[in-house]
Formats: structure tokens, sequence, C-alpha cells
């Protein structure tokens, strides 16, 4: 009995790092979330986690990536995997970028500084967003890696003009030009809490801060949050503490138009990313207009309520760009397999947010890593199951929508 007992038990070896046990138990970014949950503020998961509504956008960017399945070959040599490939002209280590995202230090205190290595390390490229928490010269004194710079477009065009001279300055590659944020959507789970960035102190925070002490520790225990690219300028930095809504209301700029983007263009030599294109159409216009990238979102799901899935405009988009620009899909990606999907379907790439946020959530940089990781080696074994060696072998035949 001891020797059949010895021959199938075998005792793992015991983590004593905090950070590893967790990640090692993270098989999935859904995995992760569930985590975050448990060791973020429920004011802070619900900002980073909810979606616009019915969060009906939310679930059907990734539930679009369910609809499609795989026409896998078998029997070609798959010894030697190549993922990487080109976007907007430079070589990166596989087809995918993370999405700007704001208020990233309401994560853990590194915040972008941590993406930002993490993406550098994994080769891809990180977008830091207009209204970050760490400053374009921060980000860039840390990331030696490819960065783009994602622009709002304020009221006072001055500061725009500001912010992407000094992304030049700091050699950031290209810029993403947001559009589907003239006004901010209604995110409910928010609205319910009257979240402000950084939170009101009240009794509910308080209690909500005893009960995740590491977060809290760690939040105190830092410089204050402030959008850190415009830090003294009044009203602008969100020191005084700010509701979303209100301050984008007041500080973007509603007019912002088609001709703003040769004003844009005026202004910035580099390629030009639109993050938001939702129609065929638009992505003519912008492409008859020169612009370099066509970044299909919804904001993840956090601005219109039934905006359509990002994948299930690539292939209509695809068609209709003729590789006149770089196309990316960007909203509800939590797989490699997915990632494989997109570029069946015509996109050159794709971005991410929330992965990466609940990454950084549940183990800090490490946690990135874990999640650059997990996309890669999605990327690669979806590769190797499904006979394609390399990123140009990935062919509309690859999928078919399911019936
Ligand atoms: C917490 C959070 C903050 C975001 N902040 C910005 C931002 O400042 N600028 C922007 O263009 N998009 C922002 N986004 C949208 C992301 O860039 C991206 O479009 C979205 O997260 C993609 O969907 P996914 O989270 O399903 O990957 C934000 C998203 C989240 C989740």
């Amino acid at each position: 009995m001891y020797k059949t007992f010895r021959s199938v038990v075998r005792f793992r070896e015991l983590e004593l790092d905090p950070v590893e046990r967790r990640l090692r138990s993270a098989a999935t970014i859904e995995d992760l979330r569930r985590i975050a949950k448990r060791r973020l503020p429920r004011g802070v998961f619900d900002y980073f986690d909810g979606g616009a509504e019915d969060e009906r956008t939310l679930a059907n960017n990734s539930a679009g990536f369910a609809k499609l399945e795989f026409r896998p070959n078998v029997l070609r040599d798959v010894s030697e995997l190549d993922v990487s490939t080109t976007l907007f002209g430079h070589q990166v280590a596989m087809p995918l970028m993370l999405a700007p995202t704001g208020y990233t230090r309401m994560a853990t205190s590194d915040g972008e500084l941590a993406v930002a290595r993490a993406a550098a390390r994994a080769g891809v490229p990180y977008s830091l967003s207009t209204m970050s928490t760490r400053s374009i010269e921060e980000v860039a004194a840390v990331s030696d890696g490819p960065k783009w710079f994602q622009v709002y477009t304020w009221k006072d065009r001055g500061l725009v003009e500001e912010l992407v001279k000094r992304a030049l300055v700091a050699g950031y590659e290209g810029l993403w030009l947001t559009v589907d944020t003239a006004v901010l959507g209604r995110r409910e789970r928010d609205v319910r809490r009257g979240y402000t960035i950084p939170p009101k102190i009240g009794l509910d925070t308080i209690v909500d801060g005893i009960i995740h002490p590491a977060w809290t520790y760690d939040f105190l225990t830092h410089d204050p949050i402030q959008f850190a690219n415009v830090v003294g300028r009044d009203g602008a930095d969100g020191s005084e503490g700010i509701d979303l809504a209100g301050h984008v209301m007041s500080q973007f700029d509603q007019r912002l138009s088609w001709k703003d983007i040769e004003w844009l263009r005026g202004i910035w030599d580099g390629p030009i990313m639109l993050k938001g294109i939702q129609t065929v159409d638009d992505a003519e216009r912008a492409v008859a207009m020169g612009v370099e990238g066509i970044g299909l979102s919804n904001h993840g799901g956090r601005q219109l309520d039934d905006a359509p899935a990002p994948i299930e405009l690539a292939e209509p988009v695809a068609q209709h760009v003729q590789g006149q620009a770089t196309i990316i899909v960007d909203g509800g990606v939590r797989r490699g397999s997915d990632v494989v999907k997109a570029l069946a379907l015509g996109a050159d790439g794709v971005s991410i947010g929330r992965p990466y946020l609940f990454g950084l959530a549940a183990g800090g940089e490490r946690g990135v890593d874990h999640v650059l990781r997990f996309f890669r080696e999605g990327i690669e074994r979806t590769m190797a199951l499904t006979g394609r060696t390399n990123v140009s072998q990935i062919d509309r035949d690859l999928v078919r929508w399911r019936d």
C-alpha cells in the first residue's frame, strides 16, 4: 500500500512568496480578475471592471470571440514557431499592444511604470493614457520599449499641443487619438457608489479600506495620485478629487471632428491611430484622410452600450481598408486564441486593457509579466494546434463563424 501511495503522491513545493503563490493559481484572465476583486476596494474594482449602462457591450466584446471556431490543419511541422510581427513598420514580439488606461495607479502604486517595464520586457508596445498617473517623462525614463501616447482632446488645445510635443521629445512612436469619448459613458457601478477619482473618504470607504489592508497600506504610503501629465493645472490634474463624467464634460472638447485630424497631423509627424472606430464608413473616411491606424474599439464597453463588438467589425473593415492602414482589435481579448482569431479576420494586431490591469492588481509588475506570458503562450499554442508556424500564415481559412 505504501508503495502504491508513494507512486501517486507528489507533494507540491511550498511557495513562500505570496505574489508567486497568487500568480501560480491564476490559469486565466478570469482567475486574475477574481484575485483583483478580492484585493481591491470595491469601488476601485468596479471602476476597472465595469462598463456602461447594462454592460451588454462589455459582455458582447468577449462573447464575439466565442462565435468563431477554428478550421485547424494538422500534420504540418510546427516545431519552430514565430509569433513576432510588424506593427506600424516596427518589429514587435507578438501582435499585441497594451491599451491606454487612466488612473492605473489605483491598481498598485507602481502603476504605469510597472506596466511600461513589463511591456518593454515582453517586446510589445505600451500606450500611455492622457489620464495617466505617471507622466510621459517618468514612463520614458523606465522603458526603452516601443511607446505610444493616447490623446484626449482637451478644450485647451495649447495643452494638447504641449503634451504631444513632450511625447515626441520623450521618444514616443505614435499617437492614439481616442474618438469615442465626446462625453463619458454612463458607468452605473460608479454612479451608484458616487465614485470619484481619487475616492472621497466616507464611512463606506474607510470600511472598504480596512478590509483591504494591503491595498490601503500601499495607497497611503505612496505619493498622491494625480493626472501626472497636467500636474499644477487648475481643475485639470485631479488633485481636488473629481467626478469623472463632470471632468470629461468640462475639460474635453465636444466639438472634436474630422477636421481636427488635420490639425493633429500638423503637430505630429509620426503614425496616428484613431481609437474608437465602430463602423466601416468611419474606417474608410479615416483611411482617406491618411490615418495610419484604425483602432476598432468601443472603449472596452465603457462608452456606448449596444455598440458593435470590435471582433465583428474586423473582417468588413479589413475588406474595405485593403491594407492601407494597420487594424487593431481592441476589447474583450482574453486569450491567445482570441488574438489568432482577430488576425484570421484581417486585423494586424489586438490591444488589451483590463487583462493587464487585473494582472497588476493581482501581482504588481510580475502580474503584468504573467499576463503577457499567458498571451504569448496562448498564441503559440493556438498556432501549433492549427498548423500555423508564423503570423503571416494566419489566414481567413483558419476560422469560421459558428451557425
Ligand atoms: C480602467 C480603464 C481605464 C481606461 N482609460 C482609458 C483612457 O484613459 N483612454 C482611452 O483611450 N481608453 C481607456 N480605456 C479603454 C482601453 O484603452 C481599452 O479600449 C479597453 O480596456 C479594451 O477593452 P478590454 O478591457 O476588454 O481589453 C480604459 C479602460 C479601462 C478598463
